[in-house]
C-alpha cells in the first residue's frame, strides 16, 4: 500500500455553524457549541458563527435599490461559499423558522453569485419543549431546498433542551449524544465524498430541480 505524504492529503473541510438565535443564553447556541466540538474532533475546521453577529434591518426591496446588500448579509454569504458545508441550530417559533432567520436568508439569497446553491446543510434544533423544535426545521428546509442547498435528510432536535446539557456542554443522555455525533460523521462523509471525490456524473435524485450540467437554475438564482 502506498503511504499519502502529508502534502498530499485534502485540505480538512470547512463547516460554517451557525448559531440562529440571538440570546446570549441560548439553548441552541450549547448545542452548536456541542456539534463545533465534535466536528472539530473528527479533523475539520469549524466556523462558528451566530445570528448576534449579523444584524440587519428587515428585507425591503427599496433598500436593497438604494443601497445594495447590507454588508453583515454579504460577510455572512461569504462565509457560507468559503465553506463545504454549513450547520444552523435553530429555534422554533410558533412552529415555525424565526423572523430574524428568515431575514437573514432572504438578505443573502440577493447575493451573486448565490451562495446557498449546491451547498451541503445540516440542520439542529433545541427547544425546551417535547417536540424539540423539530417543527421549525421543516419549515427552514423550504426556503433551503427552493435556494438549491443540499439539505441533509436527517436532523436532530433536542427536547426538554433546558435540562439537556450537562456542565460540561455534553448531552446528559450519552444515547442522543451517540446519535448527534454519528449524524455529523455520516454527514461529513457525505460532503466530503461530494465535494472532494465528485463520480463522473453528478446526481441527486432528491433535488430534482438541479439538472446535471445546468449552470444554473433559475429556481435557485431568481
Ligand atoms: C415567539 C416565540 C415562539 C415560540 N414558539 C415555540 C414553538 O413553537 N415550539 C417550541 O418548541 N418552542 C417555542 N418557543 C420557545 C423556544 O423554543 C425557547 O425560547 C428556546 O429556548 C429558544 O431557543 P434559544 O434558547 O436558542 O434562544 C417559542 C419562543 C418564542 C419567544
Amino acid at each position: 500500500m502506498t503511504a499519502v505524504s502529508p502534502q498530499d492529503r485534502p485540505e480538512p473541510l470547512r463547516i460554517l455553524v451557525l448559531s440562529a438565535s440571538l440570546r446570549a443564553e441560548s439553548l441552541n447556541t450549547r448545542l452548536a457549541l456541542l456539534a463545533e466540538r465534535l466536528i472539530t474532533g473528527s479533523g475539520a475546521v469549524v466556523d462558528r458563527a451566530s445570528l448576534r453577529d449579523f444584524p440587519l434591518p428587515p428585507y425591503d426591496g427599496d433598500v436593497e435599490d438604494a443601497d445594495g446588500v447590507p454588508a453583515t448579509a454579504a460577510d455572512l454569504g461569504r462565509r457560507i461559499a468559503e465553506a463545504q458545508a454549513f450547520l444552523i441550530a435553530a429555534p422554533e417559533y410558533n412552529a415555525s423558522i424565526p423572523g430574524a432567520l428568515k431575514n437573514a436568508l432572504d438578505w443573502v439569497s440577493r447575493l451573486r453569485p448565490q451562495p446557498f446553491k449546491d451547498r451541503h446543510a445540516l440542520l439542529l434544533s433545541a427547544s425546551p419543549s417535547l417536540v424539540g423544535g423539530n417543527r421549525g426545521l421543516w419549515a427552514l428546509r423550504v426556503p433551503l431546498e427552493h435556494l438549491g442547498t443540499r439539505v441533509y435528510p436527517d436532523m436532530f432536535s433536542l427536547a426538554a433542551a433546558h435540562q439537556g446539557f450537562t456542565d460540561t456542554g455534553d448531552l446528559t443522555d450519552t444515547g442522543l449524544q451517540d446519535r448527534l455525533a454519528e449524524t455529523l460523521q455520516t454527514f461529513l462523509g457525505l460532503v466530503e465524498a461530494d465535494t472532494r471525490y465528485v463520480c463522473l456524473e453528478r446526481r441527486w435524485y432528491e433535488f430534482l430541480g438541479d439538472r446535471t450540467g445546468a449552470p444554473v437554475t433559475q429556481r435557485a438564482e431568481d
